[in-house]
């Protein structure tokens, strides 16, 4: 029979709102093949986990275990892993089934952490960070000089994004949802913030880019944006939709690219830019160079237990974060 360790988690037996996650035991199976059981110390809170949590997204089995970024210590080693010890420091980023105490993960989807990256840290940037590093390199390479508009400014995202676009030499604008979290993206980076909840963003970046528009805009707010995201780019600039923290679009069309000026517009997905190893281990390597120099730095705005994932994502759904969430077991 094989050995089962107690464990603790967070699970979903039917889709809803935040009091749909329950905290129960759980049990974890020894690793098999390929396979290491990880003590985890830290797990990132993502909107991808209330798409999950709601029945937006579908779920992979049932029932759901959300939970997309995390990080801990390797506790025991399955056959054929090679490059993994116990003890060893790690984190991942995968769709569903961080919020538990243990996991039992395949190897291939570990990396290490260098000693300067703390858990929490790295819990709060294996899924925005690497996806700051596809966006921004991958999905529209920013050059020198572009101008660039971002949603959410404020956001476990959007702080990262203002920072690396500073470095990148970028001129970058960050729309966020209260002077508050206005005045924490401007320290992060951003060029310029737009309280939009206040102001027209669509005018005012008008008005900042002397009628030009962007060259590109990366909107993970969606419903409530995607129009004026369109209004505020150049001729033949690139719309990024990665999310929709407003809700779903719904009503786009194609010929609206056209009538907006010639556009490009892609919906991209973190996991398609690090299907492979090597894929993942670069942007990961490119990730972790940049906070070790300082030029990046993760703001893990709000500390829960893990128990308490519920409140966690009332916060986030209802505006109140800022930067990363973090739950600890
Ligand atoms: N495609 C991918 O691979 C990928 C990967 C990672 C994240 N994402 C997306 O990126 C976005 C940011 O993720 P995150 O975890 O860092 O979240 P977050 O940005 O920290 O939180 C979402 C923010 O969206 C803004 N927002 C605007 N309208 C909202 C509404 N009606 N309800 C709730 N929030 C609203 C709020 O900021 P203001 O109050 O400032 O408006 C809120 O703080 C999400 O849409 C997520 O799905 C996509």
């Amino acid at each position: 029979m094989t050995e089962q360790i107690a464990d603790m988690g967070v699970v979903v037996r039917t889709a809803g709102g935040p009091d749909a996650l329950e905290w129960m035991p759980l049990e974890t199976a020894a690793p098999g093949p390929g396979e290491v059981r990880i003590v985890q110390r830290a797990i990132g809170v993502n909107f991808i986990d209330t798409y999950f949590r709601s029945g937006l997204y579908p779920w992979p089995s049932s029932p759901l275990i959300p939970g997309a970024e995390a990080a801990g210590v390797v506790a025991e080693i399955g056959a054929a892993v090679s490059d993994l010890n116990v003890g060893d420091r790690v984190a991942y980023t995968l769709p569903v089934g961080a919020y538990r105490t243990q996991r039992v993960i395949a190897a291939e989807r570990l990396v290490k952490l260098p000693d300067s990256i703390a858990f929490d840290v790295a819990a709060s940037v294996m899924l925005k960070g690497l996806t700051a590093q596809f966006l921004l390199t991958s999905c529209y390479p920013v050059k020198a000089g572009d101008t660039v508009l971002v949603h959410a400014a404020a956001g476990g995202v959007g702080l990262l994004l203002g920072q690396w676009l500073k470095a990148l030499g970028a001129t970058s604008i960050g729309t966020a949802g209260s002077p508050q979290k206005a005045a924490i993206a401007k320290a992060n980076g951003y060029t310029h913030v737009i309280d939009y909840r206040a102001e027209d963003f669509v005018a005012r970046v008008r008005e900042i880019t002397a009628g030009k528009g962007c060259d590109v805009v990366y909107d993970s707010v969606g419903k409530d944006t995607w129009r004026g995201s369109l209004k505020s780019l150049r001729l033949r600039g690139m719309f990024v939709h990665f999310g929709q923290s407003s809700g779903m679009i719904a009503d786009f069309k194609f010929s609206d690219l056209a009538s907006a000026g010639s556009l490009y517009a892609v919906r991209p997905m973190l996991f398609d830019y690090i299907k492979s190893r090597e894929e993942l281990c670069s942007r990961a390597a490119d990730l972790f160079a940049r906070l070790a120099s300082g030029e990046i730095k993760a703001h893990v705005g709000q500390r829960a237990a893990l128990r308490d994932a519920a409140a966690a994502h009332r916060d986030l759904e209802s505006r109140r974060t800022i930067g990363a969430t973090v739950l600890l077991p």
